[in-house]
């Protein structure tokens, strides 16, 4: 008798600590990444019901895509609807979402989860979003599908965070014309930056083997520019060089690329799209060749690398229609930048082009690479007079930087360096850290890639500001941005391999300031968070994420 009752007493403790939720909780339930600023588990947990609902003191259009992205969440696995309403008090039970504008980071948040309610902070709606996604990686990985649960206990570990980000520019790329992308695929994409706390989404939407945006002037950019005969079969530079013989294309309509822009909103991000003059341009040369010094005939290209023919830079009709290109892009993209590619242009064309050739005479240039910068800073003048900034790849210094240009160093890090001295606003997106065309680990048994070495820990270990600035340049340092260049990216399902869990270390660079990053404790982070990878669809790589060459030098 006596064992019985000590048995029903003991069973019945383990009972009221499971039931009341005030213990504390495995220390996997706080896996979050980015990691935030300052995170201080407590015990106890917040578990929400039918009857919880979501309050804001200042109900507006964004801070409800906040609280509405919350209840989407949570209705889910539940199928509960959470109301979302309009209040000054935070009753219990409830999620408490209040503006308060003595914060001083815009896109900073506290977040103080307790077993009777939560209660959330922000300078403004976009710090109300992130401490949403901090809530969602804190919530159970169910809620990332539409499909009901039965039974499931929807709880958040008590916790007070207090977060904000190191970099106001957090960007990833996405190369949409070497191989090309659906909407549904740019839409997760961009779902992705948002869980991850980025905020700019570089869309590059032109190059030689593709034009994927609708323009309406100029039809033909995406009906002839946006197609090509076939597709190189290997890496460039293979021999024998063969084709795929297959017709590849798309573009984006203007009315997608408006869907896809107001989606990105929705969740706080900026797309800036790239249009790239004057190399690179050959897809809208095939198009209108009468844009380029020679004429043509050409054809949308069905290999990798650059090519010699570029737009005429002496030709005002070049600037004419980069102009009206350049006018309906600025209607559909709200945000201020403007990316106009900028590298890799060859001038062999313009050394022998008589107009070209008068631009510099004309203009008192002293050689092409002027005449590059030239080109850039016209174009600038365009966007600058319609309220837009002007962003180029490094190969923009050549000749001399446009007046307000920003610079995104991609050859190494020297041109961001010498941009920041020069005082124009700089993002860092290196290849040799931040390339994820790069393979990941030892070649031998991976898809083909564009060729390098960048595993996981070597991505993590960058870290954008450079030493040799002062406080003053480094200001103009504005954070970090990865690439996903698709010329050996042919499927979505490649794309997730390349880009995911690299992406997630660049967030976390982005984010996090440098003296809470630690490699471990990311990976050990990342390993809890596979299940929401998993559940989302994801398919992130799995291998081998040290750098293991670092490790036998
Ligand atoms: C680039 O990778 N050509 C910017
Ligand atoms: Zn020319």
């Amino acid at each position: 008798m006596k064992k019985t009752l000590f048995f029903l007493s003991v069973t019945l403790l383990l009972i009221c600590v499971c039931c009341t939720d005030s213990g504390p909780n495995d220390k996997n339930s706080y896996s979050v990444i980015p990691a935030p600023a300052s995170l201080v588990e407590m015990n106890g947990k917040f578990v929400f019901t039918a009857k919880t609902k979501i309050i804001l003191p200042e109900l507006t259009e964004e801070t409800k895509l906040a609280a509405d992205y919350l209840a989407s969440l949570v209705k889910n696995p539940t199928g509960w609807s959470l109301p979302v309403v309009k209040s000054k008090k935070p009753s219990a039970g409830s999620v408490f979402m209040s503006l308060d504008t003595a914060m001083t980071n815009k896109e900073g948040y506290t977040l103080n989860v307790t077993p009777g309610k939560i209660i959330v902070k922000a300078q403004s709606a976009v710090g109300l979003f992130y401490a949403v996604q901090t809530i969602r990686q804190l919530l159970p990985v169910e809620i990332e599908n539409a499909k009901i649960v039965e039974g499931l206990t929807l709880s958040v570990p008590a916790c007070e965070i207090k977060d904000e980000p190191r970099f106001v520019y957090r960007g990833m790329h996405l190369d949409v014309c070497r191989h090309f992308f659906p909407v549904s695929y740019v839409k997760r994409y961009i779902d992705i930056l948002a869980l991850h706390k980025m905020n700019t989404f570089h869309w590059h939407l032109t190059d030689d083997q593709g034009w994927r945006i609708e323009i309406k002037k100029y039809p033909k950019l995406a009906e002839v520019g946006g197609f090509r005969k076939e597709t190189l079969v290997g890496h460039l530079g293979g021999k024998p060089e063969t084709f795929d013989g297959q017709h590849y294309g798309g573009f984006y309509t203007q009315e997608e690329i408006k869907d896809v822009v107001a989606y990105a909103k929705s969740k706080f991000v900026t797309i800036i799209p790239e249009i790239e003059m004057p190399g690179h341009a050959l897809a809208a040369l095939a198009a209108y060749p009468e844009l380029s010094c020679t004429g043509g005939k050409f054809e949308v290209y069905t290999k990798w690398g650059v090519v010699p023919d570029v737009y005429c830079a002496g030709k005002d009709e070049t600037f004419n229609f980069l102009e009206d290109v350049l006018s309906e892009v600025i209607v559909l993209f709200p945000g201020q930048y403007i990316h106009v590619g900028g590298d890799e242009c060859p001038k062999i064309r313009w050394e022998k082009c008589p107009l070209c050739q008068k631009r510099i005479k004309v203009e008192g240039l002293k050689d092409e690479k002027e005449l590059q910068s030239y080109f850039i800073s016209r174009i600038e003048k365009f966007l600058i007079s319609k309220g837009k900034k002007l962003i180029g790849w490094d190969e923009i210094l050549e000749g001399g930087l446009a007046s307000e240009a920003t610079v995104m160093s991609w050859r190494g890090t020297a041109g961001g360096i010498e941009a920041a001295k020069q005082k124009h606003d700089v993002i860092m997106t290196p290849a040799n850290f931040v390339y994820l065309d790069y393979y990941q680990c030892e070649p031998e048994g991976q898809p083909l890639a564009i060729g390098g070495y960048l595993p996981l820990e070597a991505v993590y270990s960058y870290d954008p500001m450079p030493t040799e600035l002062t406080q003053d340049e480094q200001k103009h340092i504005l954070g970090i941005q990865g690439n996903v260049w698709t010329e050996y990216i042919p499927t979505t399902e490649q794309a997730d391999y390349m880009a995911y869990p690299r992406m997630f270390a660049i967030a976390e660079t982005a984010w996090t300031s440098a003296n809470k990053k630690d490699f471990e404790d990311f990976l050990a982070r990342f390993n809890i968070a596979k299940l929401r990878y998993d559940a989302i669809g994801l398919n992130y790589f799995k291998g081998e994420y040290y750098d293991t060459r670092a490790a036998k030098k």
